[in-house]
C-alpha cells in the first residue's frame, strides 16, 4: 500500500529512511530547516556519502516520489506519517539533549490531520514518546516509537533488508499501520511498548559496544600470553551462542552513534538509580585501546615520539563513510601529535582536517616516516604494493590497528609488523 509519509530532518537517518521508503513504493516528503542543503538535495546532490544512497535518491526524485521541502509543517500537513528524523546530541550531563525533537514536534503540531501517526526514529531517552504526545497535544494522533538500526556504510541494506523493525506505542491499530509501510521488507516486526522500543536501541548499540570492547580486551590478553586473537574470535564464533559479527579488534569504537549511546545508557541507568558497571567498564576499555596503539608506534619508532615521522592511513571512524565524528583514528593522530610526532594522513574520503596534514596519495605520505600506522580498514589499504610502501618509509615499520594487512607478506617483505591481539 502507497503511503504519504513525511520525513523531518535530512541528517543521514532521516535522508537514508527517505529515500528507502520511496524507493519502497511510498510517496515521500523530506524536510530541512536549511534552505541550501534542501536545494541542493532537490538536484540529487548528498550532504554524505553513503554507498547505493545517490542512486536511490537519483532515481526515486526522477519517478516523483521523493521529494525535498523547507520547514517541517510544509511536509507535514498532508502527511499520514510524519517521521522525526533530528539530532539528538549529547547534553552537558551526558543525556541526550531533545531540543531539536520538540522544536520539530511543536512545528508539524497545528498542520498534522487527523489520525496522522508521528514516528520518532531519533535515538531518545526512555520516556521521550511521551514527551512528544504532550508536545503535540493532539488526541486524533499517535506517537510511535520506530529506533532506526542504519550502519553508515551500509544503511541503504540495512533499511531494506533489516534484521528487525521495532515498533513501540499504545496504540495498536497505529503500531499496525507503521508495520505496514515495512510489508515489502523482510525483517522480523517486533511490536512492544514505547518505553521497551526505546531500551532496545539502546541495549543494542551497548551491547554492540561491548563486544568489540571485549574482543579488544581479550586481544590486550592474546599480546601478553602470545595467542592469536584472530584464532581465538575464529574459536569462539562458531558457538552459535557468541557468533563472529562486532568481534574485530581495533583501536576501539568510535562514530556518532556508540559513544553517545553508551553514555546516555549510563546516564539513564544512572537516573534510574542502577549503577551500570559492565557499560562504564566498556568505556573505559575503549579509551585504554587508544592508549595502547600509540603505545605501539612509540615502540615502533624506538621509544620516543618525539620528532618522530608518522605515515597514517584512515581518518575516517571505520570505512565506506567519510564520517569523522569521535573517529578514534582521529584520537590516536592528536595523542601522537600531541607527543610530539610529525603526522603526515591520508584517507580515500578526506582531503583536509584542520588539526592534522593530509595528502592525497597512500605512498607519498610514507615518504621518509619512521613508522605507517594503518588506522581505518579501508580495503584499498589491503591492495596498496608493500615493497613501494618499503621503498617510500625510512624505516620499515607498520602498526596495524585493524589487522588489515597480511601479516606475513608484510614480514616477507621486511618490516616489523605489530597488529593487535597477535
Ligand atoms: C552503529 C550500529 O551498528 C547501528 O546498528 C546503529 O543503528 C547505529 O550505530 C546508530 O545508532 O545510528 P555505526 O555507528 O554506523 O552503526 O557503525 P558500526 O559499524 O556499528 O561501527 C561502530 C564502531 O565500532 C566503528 O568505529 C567500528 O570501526 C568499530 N567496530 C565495529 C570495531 O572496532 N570492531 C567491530 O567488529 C565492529
Amino acid at each position: 500500500m502507497r503511503s504519504r509519509i513525511a520525513i523531518i530532518g535530512t541528517g543521514y537517518v532521516g535522508l537514508t529512511t527517505g529515500a528507502c521508503f520511496a524507493h519502497l513504493g511510498h510517496d515521500v516528503v523530506c524536510a530541512d530547516i536549511d534552505p541550501r542543503r534542501i536545494e541542493r538535495l532537490s538536484q540529487g546532490i548528498l550532504p554524505i556519502f553513503e554507498p547505493g544512497l545517490q542512486e536511490i535518491v537519483e532515481a526515486e526524485i526522477e519517478s516523483g516520489r521523493l521529494r525535498f521541502v523547507v520547514g517541517a509543517a510544509e511536509a507535514a500537513k498532508d502527511c499520514e506519517f510524519a517521521y522525526l528524523c533530528v539530532q539528538t546530541p549529547q547534553g552537558q550531563d551526558g543525556a541526550a539533549d531533545l531540543t531539536f525533537l520538540q522544536a520539530a514536534a511543536a512545528e508539524i503540531a497545528h498542520v498534522l490531520p487527523a489520525h496522522a501517526v508521528v514516528v520518532n526514529k531519533s535515538t531518545v531517552p526512555v520516556g521521550s514518546t511521551k514527551v512528544v504526545e504532550r508536545v503535540l497535544n493532539r488526541h486524533d494522533v499517535s506517537v510511535v516509537s520506530n529506533p532506526e538500526f542504519l550502519r553508515e556504510g551500509s544503511a541503504v541494506s540495512d533499511f531494506l533488508k533489516p534484521d528487525r523493525v521495532v515498533i513501540g506505542s499504545d496504540d495498536p491499530s497505529a503500531a499496525a499501520r507503521v508495520s505496514d509501510l515495512y510489508s515489502a521488507t523482510s525483517g522480523h516486526i517486533i511490536v512492544t511498548d514505547p518505553a521497551s522500543a526505546e531500551t532496545i536501541k539502546y541495549a543494542a548499540n551497548a551491547f554492540l559496544a561491548t563486544k568489540i570492547s571485549f574482543v579488544n580486551a581479550v586481544a590486550a590478553v592474546c599480546e601478553a600470553v602470545g595467542a592469536d586473537v584472530n584464532d581465538v574470535v575464529l574459536g569462539i564464533g562458531y558457538d552459535k551462542r557468541i557468533g563472529h559479527e562486532f568481534l574485530r579488534p581495533g583501536p576501539g569504537w568510535g562514530g556518532s552513534c556508540f559513544p553517545k549511546d553508551t553514555r546516555a545508557m549510563m546516564k539513564i541507568a544512572e537516573d534510574a538509580g542502577y549503577d551500570f558497571n559492565l557499560l562504564k567498564g566498556v568505556v573505559v576499555v575503549n579509551d585504554e585501546q587508544r592508549e595502547r596503539m600509540v603505545a605501539k608506534v612509540e615502540r615502533a619508532v624506538g621509544g620516543e615520539l618525539k620528532g618522530a615521522v608518522v605515515a597514517a592511513w584512515g581518518l575516517t571512524f571505520k570505512a565506506n563513510t567519510d564520517d569523522l565524528r569521535e573517529s578514534p583514528a582521529i584520537a590516536v593522530i592528536s595523542e601522537l601529535l600531541a607527543k610530539g610526532a610529525i603526522v603526515r594522513a591520508y584517507d580515500p574520503q578526506v582531503s583536509s582536517h584542520p588539526a592534522i596534514d593530509v595528502g592525497s596519495d597512500p605512498y607519498d605520505v610514507c615518504d621518509g616516516a619512521d613508522a605507517l600506522i594503518v588506522l581505518t580498514e579501508w580495503d584499498q589499504f589491503r591492495w596498496l604494493d608493500l615493497d613501494e610502501v618499503k621503498r617510500r618509509l625510512g624505516r620499515a615499520n607498520i602498526v596495524d590497528t585493524r589487522n588489515l594487512l597480511d601479516r606475513s607478506a608484510a614480514i616477507r617483505a621486511g618490516f616489523t609488523y605489530q597488529g593487535v591481539g597477535r
